[in-house]
């Protein structure tokens, strides 16, 4: 393959972008990524469904109010365009008239949605993992000109492999169109049944890890020969909220020292090995990746006869960072990056046994307090600094 260097600013100049998952974790920074390092790109189509009320005009305006958008001008923001899509639709769902704008115009498809519930019903899983996939190649192939698809896998894809992973899709017994189609039209033979289930997820943990995998599968089978990329990060700190119960904000800045977040310091304890290696990538580096593999993969003569595969993680003999690294650079980046409401100042140990789980059901106790008029009656604490500092 061709290695020869380009720079993003360059690779980026008046291009058209698609993601979809813009308003997710990974997305917004992307984003801003993108944003940052390509001034002259030329739009960014949002994909972004209603939610909570909220218009995709309104998310996305929300969205670019974030701080980590304070440093772009409104000239800037104002490259992103948000469209109202439903992942699972056909040309998801888009009007006409911004379909066509959108065949016409863009050039690169980032595909970053994705359901991150690792107890969720094999159905639903399949359908928004692998089914919106499938959506989204097929959008980018109506494309006039396609110069990168690049699909946000996960490092824990291939989970259901012994030994050593490469960078390369592993098949799955059946086929992702074949699950898909048992999604849609008998969703009681993968999820009614507990045994059919296990085997059904082919030696996956869950059904996530499942469906991406699935989903890796299908960009083999649909965009081989095309510019597809595959990134696999670890998990990518900042943490968000369902990684860690309770409420350990939706990023804790970390190493990537951008995205402020909403660490609330209820939750106080992780449980584990605290010399474990804890299998991890910080955000701006899994960016980074994504905008570079986009350039790389634009600007090959020939395209790839395979999808390009890239892990976004550490390991033991490359910067192992172990569970207790991990706690002190939450207790340290949160304490000096503090968040506009938090209930306690932030400070989490590592407790096991007996002690974590007493700890951790008082922690659910305050967590409670706060969460149900917070969240449900939307009374949220405003200005609220810090109720204690203990
Ligand atoms: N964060 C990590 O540590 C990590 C690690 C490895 C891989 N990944 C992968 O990276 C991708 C993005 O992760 P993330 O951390 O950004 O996740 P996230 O913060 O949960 O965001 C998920 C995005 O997907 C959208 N989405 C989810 N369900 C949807 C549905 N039914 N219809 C329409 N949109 C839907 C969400 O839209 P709404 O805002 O409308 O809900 C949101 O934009 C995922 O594919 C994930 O598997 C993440």
């Amino acid at each position: 393959m061709d290695t020869k260097l380009c720079r993003l600013k360059d690779f980026f100049a008046s291009r058209c972008v698609l993601i979809t998952g813009g308003t997710g974790f990974i997305g917004m920074a992307l984003i801003e990524g993108l944003l940052t390092s390509s001034p002259d790109l030329r739009r960014i189509y949002v994909v972004v469904r209603e939610k909570k009320g909220l218009k995709p005009v309104e998310r996305i305006s929300k969205l670019l109010s974030n701080e980590i958008f304070d440093h772009l001008s409104s000239e800037i923001k104002a490259k992103v365009v948000p469209i109202l899509g439903d992942l699972t639709a056909e040309n998801f769902g888009l009007e006409p008239t911004i379909l066509a704008e959108i065949r016409e115009t863009v050039t690169v498809v980032y595909h970053s949605a994705g359901l991150i519930k690792f107890n969720r019903s094999l159905q639903e899983t399949i359908l928004m993992n692998v089914l919106s996939t499938l959506r989204c190649i097929e959008l980018a192939k109506s494309l006039a000109k396609l110069s990168a698809f690049i699909y946000t896998s996960s490092i824990t894809a291939n989970t259901n492999i012994q030994g050593k992973i490469s960078e390369k899709v592993y098949k799955t017994k059946r086929s992702p169109k074949e699950m898909i189609m048992l999604a849609l039209e008998s969703p009681s033979t993968l999820d009614k049944v507990p045994e059919i289930k296990s085997d059904m997820i082919e030696g996956h943990v869950n059904s996530y890890t499942y469906s991406k995998q699935l989903a890796e599968n299908l960009i083999l089978e649909e965009l081989s020969g095309f510019t597809a990329g595959i990134v696999r990060p670890a998990l990518v700190y900042g943490f968000y909220e369902h990684r860690i119960p309770g409420w350990m904000g939706r990023s804790m800045t970390g190493q990537c020292g951008q995205i402020k977040g909403h660490i609330k310091g209820a939750v106080r304890s992780m449980y584990g090995d605290p010399n474990s290696i804890y299998y991890c990538i910080p955000c701006d580096h899994v960016i980074n990746c994504m905008m570079a593999l986009a350039a790389f993969l634009g600007t090959q003569e020939i395209p790839p006869k395979l999808p390009v595969v890239a892990h976004l993680c550490n390991n033991k003999t490359i910067n192992p960072i172990t569970m207790q690294d991990i706690v002190n650079i939450l207790n340290e980046e949160s304490w000096k990056n503090p968040c506009d409401t938090y209930i306690l100042l932030p400070r989490i140990k590592i407790r096991n046994g007996l002690r974590k789980t007493i700890h951790f059901a008082l922690c659910y106790i305050i967590a409670l307090a706060i969460y149900i008029p917070e969240k449900l009656l939307k009374m949220a604490p405003g200005n609220m600094k810090c109720v204690s500092n203990i």
